[in-house]
């Protein structure tokens, strides 16, 4: 939809101007009882025409979805830990649904209950939990050194500070705004979302944009099987989202904000919801939150199950109430955003970020890291590692130390054949690139992808036939459909896989991927492809066959 759609629409929805309407679609599914929302309702009642809802209701799987549901974790973790077997079992006794990733990859295979409850490590003898109401989880293992604790400070490691200070908004609101940007570009920020672009690049393109009013959105969508450290930071980290966001408003001149947040991640949505009521209170949001008459207000926005909608133009589409797809870039959201208006897209992490900086200055956090990634990166390990959970380490690490030490290497003492970086859009590493260091250039170069740099052990005696199987489901599965090549080629490619990758159907499986990384509208059709050519050249023969 152009630019001047958009905001005609936004401004002809009376009432509703530049009010999310993704929270409607929530409102009227559960009033419904379910998920399966009345459309001809919900056009009313956001003034859109019934088809346009429609439309963009059947783009989300949580449309569809049966809220008395288990919700069964099928992510590359859960898989690796034996999941579907599991699942097998659990369909005996209980009515599934499948997810993708549920955050909790430290602790696979993992389900949640209909009440938004997981249950983590989960075997036969788990399976009555899930019709209760069992306790949240125990946060995972963090590890960090006190010096590098920039975002894990406040999840135990470091200095945590009172979370309701706003040490951080209050050095920026002494400081004019470009002022703050130019110390966040020299700090060196780069966005921690998987596309590495400067955080300060995309302010300064916001702040000069035209346009009332500018938004700023945090991408809590952390879709990739294997990360799960926004998920954490939104439920143990809340104010410091908050006060990245408000710092952020100040140096773009924003007065809105917005965390969209998976609805895989109810406890984070709740958590987030509250802390903006802790913060209205204190005066850390509001009408006077970014000084007399400078408002700032921030309201939660639940996804409704889709991994494209961390795609940011997917994500402010599903925030309009329209099909949760990517449109074509230009314009950018910073220019043209939510309700075409100039918006910030930054990642939970990125912002978490920003605090830490204006307390401690532009320098120290450059000091850290190389000298094109400076800073830390929080990296998640999956059950598969000796130590699951996460460590905040310093860029320029190698690969092999952050495995090996940080994570412990396999578990059990078990040697790993290769690790998963960075999900599905990510890359397969194997030993022989684990001398890489963790740094964005350095890794593209050598055509590894660090995405939200989380990691997924694969150990030895993997069943590749299996894992190749699983690749190519879920980019049939989430696939926005928006363009041809992806999803015409995601459907072919599942379809000669069926049942297992027989020789004859390789090759052409391998033309379908090619053409997708070369003409594909978004990241998810160029770079999904890249894991499974490596299945295919590194483990060919163990790829290929039925899948037993
Ligand atoms: C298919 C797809 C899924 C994505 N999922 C996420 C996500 O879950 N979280 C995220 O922050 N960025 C995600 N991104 C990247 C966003 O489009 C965007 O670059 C990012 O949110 C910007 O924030 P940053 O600059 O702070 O990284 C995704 C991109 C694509 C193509
Ligand atoms: S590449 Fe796939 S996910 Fe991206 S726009 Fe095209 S169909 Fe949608
Ligand atoms: S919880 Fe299953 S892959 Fe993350």
């Amino acid at each position: 939809m152009t630019t001047r759609a958009r905001a005609f629409r936004a401004t002809h929805a009376p009432g509703a101007e530049f009010n999310p309407v993704l929270p409607e679609f929530h409102r009227h599914a559960e009033s419904a009882g379910s998920t399966g929302a009345d459309a001809a309702a919900l056009a009313r009642t956001v003034h859109l025409p019934v088809a346009s809802v429609r439309a963009a209701l059947s783009s989300f799987t949580e449309a569809r979805h049966d809220a008395a549901a288990v919700r069964v974790c099928a992510g590359t973790s859960c898989v690796l830990a034996g999941g579907p077997a599991i699942a097998g079992e659990l369909r005996k006794q209980h009515h599934c649904e499948m997810v993708y990733c549920l955050g909790y990859c430290d602790r696979s295979p993992a389900a949640m209950t209909p009440s938004g409850r997981v249950v983590t490590g989960l075997t036969p003898s788990r399976f009555a939990e899930l019709r209760g109401d069992p306790a949240h989880p125990a946060p995972p293992s963090i590890r960090c050194e006190a010096r590098h604790a920039v975002v894990t400070r406040r999840l135990g490691a470091g200095e945590a500070g009172d979370p309701l200070a706003y040490r951080g908004l209050h050095r920026a609101l002494s400081m004019r705004p470009d002022a703050v940007t130019d110390m966040v570009m020299a700090a060196g920020v780069r966005g921690r979302g998987g596309a590495a672009f400067h955080a300060a690049r995309k302010w300064q393109l916001a702040a000069r944009a035209p346009g009332y009013p500018k938004f700023v959105v945090t991408n809590g969508d952390e879709g990739d099987p294997g990360s799960f450290i926004d998920r954490e930071l939104m439920e143990r980290d809340p104010h410091g989202v908050l006060e990245g966001m408000a710092i952020c408003a100040h140096a773009i001149g924003a007065t809105r904000g917005i965390v969209f947040i998976r609805s895989e991640y109810p406890v984070s949505v709740q958590v987030m919801e509250r802390a903006i009521i802790e913060a209205k209170s204190a005066g850390r949001l509001g009408r006077d939150a970014l000084g007399p008459g400078r408002a700032f207000d921030v309201e939660v926005v639940r996804g409704m199950g889709s991994y494209v909608c961390g795609e940011e133009t997917a994500l402010l589409a599903a925030i309009e109430g329209q099909r949760g797809e990517v449109w074509p870039r230009p314009p950018y959201p910073v220019d043209s955003g939510v309700f075409g208006r100039p918006t910030v897209v930054n990642n939970v992490e990125t912002i978490v970020n920003v605090p830490w900086i204006l307390e401690h200055g532009a320098e120290a956090y450059a000091e850290m890291g190389t000298p094109d990634s400076r800073g830390t990166k929080a990296v998640c390990f999956n059950h598969g590692f000796a130590r699951p959970g996460i460590a905040e380490v310093e860029f320029g690490l190698p690969l092999r130390e952050v495995i090996e030490r940080h994570g412990g290497g396999g578990a059990g003492g078990e040697p790993l054949e290769a690790v998963m970086v960075g999900g599905p859009m990510g890359s397969i590493v194997l030993p022989q690139d684990w001398d890489a260091p963790l740094c964005f250039t350095a890794m593209g170069r050598r055509g590894i992808n660090l995405g939200h740099a989380g990691l997924v052990a694969i150990p030895r005696g993997t069943d590749w036939k299996a894992f190749l199987y699983h690749l190519l489901v879920f980019m049939k599965n989430e696939s926005c459909g928006k363009c041809v090549p992806c999803r015409l080629g995601t459907a072919r490619c599942h379809e000669l896989a069926t049942g297992g990758l027989m020789p004859e159907s390789v090759e052409e499986v391998e033309r379908i991927l090619d053409v997708m990384r070369e003409a594909s509208l978004c990241a998810f059709g160029r770079e999904t492809p890249g894991p499974v050519f490596t299945v295919l050249q590194r483990f060919r023969d163990k790829a290929i066959g039925r899948v037993s």
